[in-house]
C-alpha cells in the first residue's frame, strides 16, 4: 500500500521481516500516526496479535508465520510456539492455517525467513487475484458498502474486500464507497477510510446503524472480508456484518465476501461450530480513555458474528467467484 512515511510517500506492507525483526504497522495508532514496531521474540508477536497491534485475518496469518520464524531462529520448541501463537485469537482461520503451514516447512528443514516471506508473498499474490476477479463487478458510478477493514492493513498488502476497489480505481473506474465505522474498535473509520483516502477513492464514513438507511437510498453491492468460512458457506466476520447481510437481503442488494482460500475452514461443517472471540467490555464502554457507560452497567463485546450462507451472493477468491454451494467442494 502507498502511505506517507517520515514525510515521503512510499510502498509499505502491514507486516514484514527485516534485520532479525518482525516489523509491523501498529494499527492501533492509525490514522493519527503511522507507527512501526519490531519484535525479536515469537511471544511478543503472539501478544501483538492478541492486542490487535496487527489484525485482519490474512495479516494475523502472516504475523503468525513470522512469529514461527522467530521461534525457529531462536531455537525455541516449535510445538510450544505453535500453541502459544494459536492461542492469541480464536476466530480467524488464517492464524491456524499459517502456523500449520510453517510447521510443515520448518520440520522439513526449510529456511525460516524464506518460508515466512513466501507465506506473506503468497497472501499478497492471492489478494491481487481477488482484486482482478472482483473488479469485474464494479462499474462507473456504482455505490458500494463495506464494513470493518479488509484492506492492505488486514492482508499484508492489497486487501480482500478493498482489492477489487483498488484494481477498479487503478483501471480508471469512478465509484463511491460507504464505510461503516465499525464499533467498538472503529476499524472502518480509522483504517478503511485511511486506506481509501491514501488511494484517492471517494468514500464517506457512516455510523454502523445508518447502513440500512443508505441501502434504502441505493447501494449496488456490499463487500466484506471474512475471518472463517465453513464448508456450507456460513462465515464469521466483524460484528455487524450479519445485520448488513440481512438488510441487503431485504433490499435485494448483492452481498459479496472476499477472502483467500486460507480463510476457508472446510473441516467445519457449518458456522455453528465457529468460536466467536469475546473481547473486553472496556472496548465498548470506554471511549478515547473515558468511561461513558453508567457505572454498574456491564457491556457484551463479541468481536465477530456468523452470517448464514443463504445471505451470500458470492465468495470472491483467488480462484474466481464461487457460489456458497461451491465452497464445500473447493480445494487449496
Ligand atoms: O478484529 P479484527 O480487526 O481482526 O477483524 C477483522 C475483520 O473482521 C475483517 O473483516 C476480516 O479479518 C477480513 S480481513 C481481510
Amino acid at each position: 500500500m502507498k502511505a506517507v512515511v517520515d514525510g515521503v510517500r512510499k510502498d509499505i506492507k502491514a507486516v514484514w521481516y527485516e534485520d532479525g525483526k518482525v516489523m509491523m504497522i501498529d494499527q492501533r495508532e492509525l490514522p493519527s500516526r503511522l507507527a512501526i514496531v519490531g519484535f525479536t521474540d515469537h511471544a511478543d508477536v503472539a501478544e501483538a496479535i492478541r492486542n490487535m497491534t496487527t489484525r485482519g485475518a490474512p495479516s494475523i496469518g502472516a504475523s503468525a508465520a513470522y512469529g514461527m520464524c522467530l521461534a525457529a531462529l531462536n531455537g525455541y520448541d516449535l510445538t510450544k510456539a505453535a500453541e502459544e501463537i494459536k492461542s492469541a485469537r480464536p476466530t480467524a482461520y488464517d492464524l491456524f492455517h499459517a502456523v500449520d503451514w510453517m510447521c510443515e516447512r520448518l520440520e522439513s528443514g526449510e529456511d525460516p525467513v524464506r518460508s515466512a516471506d513466501s507465506y506473506a508473498q503468497l497472501t499478497i499474490d492471492k489478494c491481487r487475484l481477488i482484486g482482478q476477479h472482483g473488479m469485474k463487478l464494479i462499474e462507473d458510478d456504482m455505490r458500494l458498502m463495506t464494513h470493518c477493514n479488509a484492506g492492505a492493513l488486514a492482508t499484508v498488502d492489497v486487501g480482500t474486500a478493498l482489492a477489487p476497489m483498488r484494481a477498479a480505481h487503478d483501471a480508471g473506474k469512478r465509484f463511491f464507497v460507504y464505510v461503516s465505522e465499525t464499533r467498538p474498535r472503529l476499524q472502518g473509520m480509522q483504517l478503511t477510510a485511511w486506506e481509501l483516502g491514501q488511494e484517492g477513492i471517494d468514500h464517506r464514513i457512516i455510523p454502523d446503524g445508518a447502513s440500512a438507511y443508505y441501502m434504502s437510498q441505493g447501494v449496488d453491492f456490499i463487500i466484506t472480508g471474512a475471518d472463517r468460512i465453513a464448508a456450507n458457506g456460513d462465515f464469521a466476520n466483524k460484528i455487524g456484518t450479519f445485520d448488513k447481510a440481512i438488510a441487503a437481503k431485504h433490499f435485494g442488494i448483492p452481498f459479496y465476501v472476499a477472502a483467500p482460500v486460507s480463510t476457508f475452514d472446510l473441516n467445519m461443517g457449518s458456522g455453528k461450530e465457529i468460536v466467536i472471540e469475546q473481547r473486553s467490555q472496556d472496548e465498548v464502554n470506554v471511549v478515547a480513555g473515558h468511561r461513558i457507560a453508567p457505572e454498574g452497567s456491564q457491556a457484551l463485546n463479541p468481536a465477530f458474528d456468523v452470517t448464514p450462507a443463504d445471505l451470500v451472493t458470492g465468495f470472491i477468491t483467488e480462484k474466481g467467484i464461487l457460489r456458497p454451494d461451491e465452497v464445500g467442494v473447493m480445494r487449496d
